[in-house]
């Protein structure tokens, strides 16, 4: 049985996304699919002078620690999240910088892993989808080039969408 986590970075069009995906895998016997939305957990902003003031008291933050454990127990990640500004939002880099610390390896929570970049944004979340695989590779995750992407005026192809979850189960089976 694999764990397949779906990561939801906003709680609106993308949360709805990740909703659409886990259907998919709910009809697999041996995939066990659960979300998180991020918007969920209250992650303060991270600072080095912060990481210090957590690490004197010994312990991070109940949410950093509850979306680490999320992380390190998956066997594979979808991530569905907006481009903001051209890029990746500050909910998702705020969530990777507290991982990579929280964690006793830097790249634990994404290493050897597959994943999945989903977006819904307002336009076609290309520069979202290319920079973020650019980090995610880099924390030794390995990405599927193929990706779902929802727009304001378009949703995914049922068949497309079908076609990149039906070879991304393939690849994590
Ligand atoms: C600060 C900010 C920046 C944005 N920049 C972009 C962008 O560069 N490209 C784009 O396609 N959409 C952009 N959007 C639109 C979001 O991607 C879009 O509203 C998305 O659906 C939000 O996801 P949600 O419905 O899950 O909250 C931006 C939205 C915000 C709030």
């Amino acid at each position: 049985m694999k764990n397949l986590l779906i990561i939801s970075s906003t709680k609106n069009s993308n949360l709805e996304l990740s909703k659409d995906i886990k259907k998919f895998f709910d009809n697999k016997e041996d995939v066990n699919c659960s979300i998180i939305s991020l918007e969920q957990f209250d992650l303060p902003l991270y600072r080095p002078e912060l990481e210090e003031k957590f690490k004197n008291q010994s312990h991070f933050p109940d949410d950093i620690e509850k979306v680490k454990d999320f992380l390190i127990s998956s066997d594979a990640l979808i991530w569905c999240s907006p481009e903001y500004n051209g890029g990746i939002s500050p909910i998702l880099t705020n969530v990777i910088a507290w991982i990579s610390r929280a964690t006793d390896d830097w790249r634990d929570g994404f290493k050897d892993k597959h994943s999945l970049v989903c977006s819904s944004s307002g336009g076609n979340g290309t520069n979202f989808v290319k920079g973020f695989t650019i980090q995610l590779s880099y924390l030794g995750s390995i990405v599927m080039d193929k990706s779902i992407i929802k727009t304001k005026k378009k949703d995914p192809e049922k068949l497309e969408f079908e076609g990149v979850l039906d070879q991304f189960y393939n690849i994590i089976n």
